[in-house]
């Protein structure tokens, strides 16, 4: 039993403010809920997919996958649990917060909480409405989207999401930044979706280097873009990736790491083979910087 698909991430941000008006404004994301100390939104039926809570490490807080059952969920802590890994039932308060029925949680090799989980709350009585009148957001079996973590030790990493939580590889990319330095970039996938995570020792010391939106329609990503180049806010140029097919660029948030935001990527599909690539991307994508 493995887990299913990627239900939610959540972000410790140093200006809620600032995050509340990018999510709207620039990606199209709606507010489900907001206090002095927190923020949640959402990009499809679910009652919330994003979660900002009030801190300064500007980086990744936590990130929440899903089973289909309590079952599948005891199976996976105790796959867990085999390989070593300290697992936490979590109790009905913190499950009341996520609005789902049941949790437990963990830490990866890195330290990076992980959490799963089994019945997400659904609010199809409250229809999903873009601020930014985007079309909508790739989710269903797919998932909230994919993110890409900054590990210290990659095998560590590999171990604990391919055979603790049962990640399979979809490939690999050895991404050149320069001469001196390429980093092996491992992605991963739990569903169609090419790669839920994908993992990497990039330089910088954040946890998290970027995480993907994918919008239904491909004018969405255009309007997106529009708004990020009139604020200087464009981290890499539209482009198309070599292993996912993604037609995507990259945006700053208010936070320092990235946000990827696509359309049109391939899925995974039945006797798929791992391979590896020297390019990130068949065109496009030229760095520009993080703010
Ligand atoms: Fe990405």
């Amino acid at each position: 039993m493995s887990i299913q698909r990627l239900s939610y991430l959540g972000f410790e941000v140093s200006d809620i403010a600032a995050w509340r008006a990018f999510a709207a404004d620039k990606l199209g994301l709606m507010e489900s809920s907001a206090v002095a100390h927190r923020a949640r939104f959402r990009i499809d039926s679910r009652a919330w997919r994003l979660s900002v809570d009030k801190g300064q490490a500007d980086d990744l807080s936590f990130s929440g996958y899903e089973v289909d059952s309590e079952e599948a969920l005891t199976a996976v802590k105790k796959r867990l649990e085999a390989r070593g890994v300290a697992v936490l039932v979590e109790g009905q308060d913190i499950a009341t917060d996520r609005g789902v029925l049941g949790l437990v949680s963990c830490k990866d090799p890195a330290g990076n909480r992980v959490e799963i989980c089994y019945g997400p709350t659904e609010v199809f009585e409250t229809p999903f409405i873009s601020p930014a009148g985007v079309s909508g957001f790739l989710t269903g079996d797919q998932g909230f989207g994919h993110y890409v973590l900054n590990v210290p030790d990659a095998s560590a990493a590999l171990d604990f999401y391919i055979k603790g939580l049962g990640l399979h590889l979809s490939d690999i990319i050895d991404w050149k930044l320069s001469d001196e330095l390429t980093v092996r970039i491992y992605f991963l996938h739990c569903n169609g979706r090419h790669h839920t995570l994908a993992l990497g020792s990039f330089p910088g010391d954040k946890a998290l280097h970027h995480f993907m939106l994918e919008a239904t329609q491909f004018d969405d990503v255009g309007f997106a873009l529009e708004k990020f180049e009139a604020d200087g806010a464009i981290v890499a140029t539209l482009g198309r990736h070599t292993n996912d097919h993604m037609v995507s660029f990259y945006g700053a948030t208010p936070s320092g790491f990235a946000v990827e935001y696509g359309w049109g990527a391939r899925q995974v599909e039945t006797n798929w083979s791992v391979v590896r690539y020297d390019k990130i991307s068949v065109w496009g994508h030229r760095f520009i910087g993080l703010g």
